[in-house]
């Protein structure tokens, strides 16, 4: 039976170690957030979709498709890309159910779009969820990490399946890509109290340009980078290990080795390096990029100097979050029933 009306949420992510090796099959540790993505689906008569993206932390702005045709009023870039997810998750949901419904979405974000932090996933996983579970369908975690996994593949051309795990599964995974269609994910703890401070300056580059620049980098550059990519590798394995015995120094040692070897890829900038110096000179065991770079988060190892480590980022010109990590995957919220 169709429900009416459903809303469900994913939380965002910050990867602690492995991104972008984690493209070329090596694995990556990854957390979710206490921040997330709310995604309401209300079933319509017709077969239009309308999107009502009014909390995107860019200025509201409603979008009507139909048929193919893509009706917007805003020329923001990035208000447009969360839109692309969320058409192709409908798209791709409604594929697979071999079933489709006009649709209105509506979508709210405790988080900034586009700043690394896994939304793009979490408002994709957020849509598959709430229009499938509307359509009547209780599909698997695992059908909604895949089916996601699939939308941001068609978006970006090419994505590993780490931001749309964490944000189905949430609490703390690894993550490895075993080819092109296959992937494992292991839960290595479900909540996470590490000391981390998050910090942000903005973004001059795309997810999917910086793995395109790792991928020409290994192009030219064969032997030496895919020695880089297995280093990133072993260096998840250590703080996995680093990780279960919360021995906080040797993951903040981790974190800078992780960090010098995505600046060998080429995606970390000036900004974020200078962000990532600050923190270790006010106290942080360890900082690093989190996610794809090139601007968007670092995140530092602060046990006990926390206040110090957030301050000494502002100084250098970040805004810094606070937030939890780890808990809660994706979920639904509330279901309205069509019939009274
Ligand atoms: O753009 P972000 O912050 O979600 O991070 C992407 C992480 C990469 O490893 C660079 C790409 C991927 O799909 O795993």
């Amino acid at each position: 039976m169709s429900l009416r009306k459903v809303t469900a949420s994913a939380p965002g992510k910050v990867t602690l170690f492995g991104e972008h090796a984690v493209v070329y099959g090596e694995p990556a540790l990854v957390t979710s957030i206490g921040r997330r993505v709310y995604v309401t689906a209300e079933l319509r008569d017709d077969n239009r979709v309308k999107i009502v993206a009014s909390d995107l932390q860019v200025p509201g702005v409603t979008v009507t498709f139909a048929d193919d045709e893509l009706v917007v009023e805003t020329d923001y870039g990035r208000t447009l890309s969360a839109i692309a997810y969320l058409k192709t998750a409908i798209e791709v949901a409604s594929k697979y159910l071999g079933r489709s419904r006009g649709v209105n979405v509506f979508v709210r974000s405790e988080m900034p779009v586009g700043a690394g932090l896994g939304t793009s996933a979490a408002v994709t996983v957020a849509t598959v969820l709430a229009y499938t579970t509307a359509l009547g369908y209780e599909l698997d975690k695992r059908e909604i990490a895949k089916l996601s996994w699939e939308v941001e593949k068609t978006v970006q051309g090419v994505a590993s399946p780490m931001d749309t795990s964490i944000t189905t599964f949430g609490g703390v995974i690894k993550v490895r890509l075993l080819g092109s269609n296959n992937y494992e994910v292991r839960e290595i703890l479900r909540c996470c109290d590490l000391p981390i401070v998050i910090g942000y300056v903005e973004r001059e580059a795309k997810t999917k340009d910086l793995i395109l620049k790792v991928r020409g980098l290994k192009e030219r550059y064969a032997g030496i980078v895919e020695d880089i990519i297995k280093t990133i590798g072993m260096v998840v394995e250590e703080a996995e290990k680093a990780l279960l015995n919360n021995d906080l120094n040797s993951l903040g040692e981790l974190m800078n080795i992780n960090q010098g070897l995505l600046d060998a890829l080429g995606v970390s900038n000036k900004r974020l390096n200078d962000l990532i110096y600050a923190a270790r000179a006010a106290g942080a065991l360890g900082s690093k990029v989190t996610g794809a770079g090139g601007g968007g988060c670092v995140i530092a190892l602060a046990p006990g100097t926390q206040e110090r480590v957030e301050v000494a980022m502002k100084l250098s010109g970040g805004l810094t979050m606070k937030t939890s990590l780890g808990g809660l995957g994706a979920v639904v919220h509330t279901a309205e029933s069509s019939t009274p």
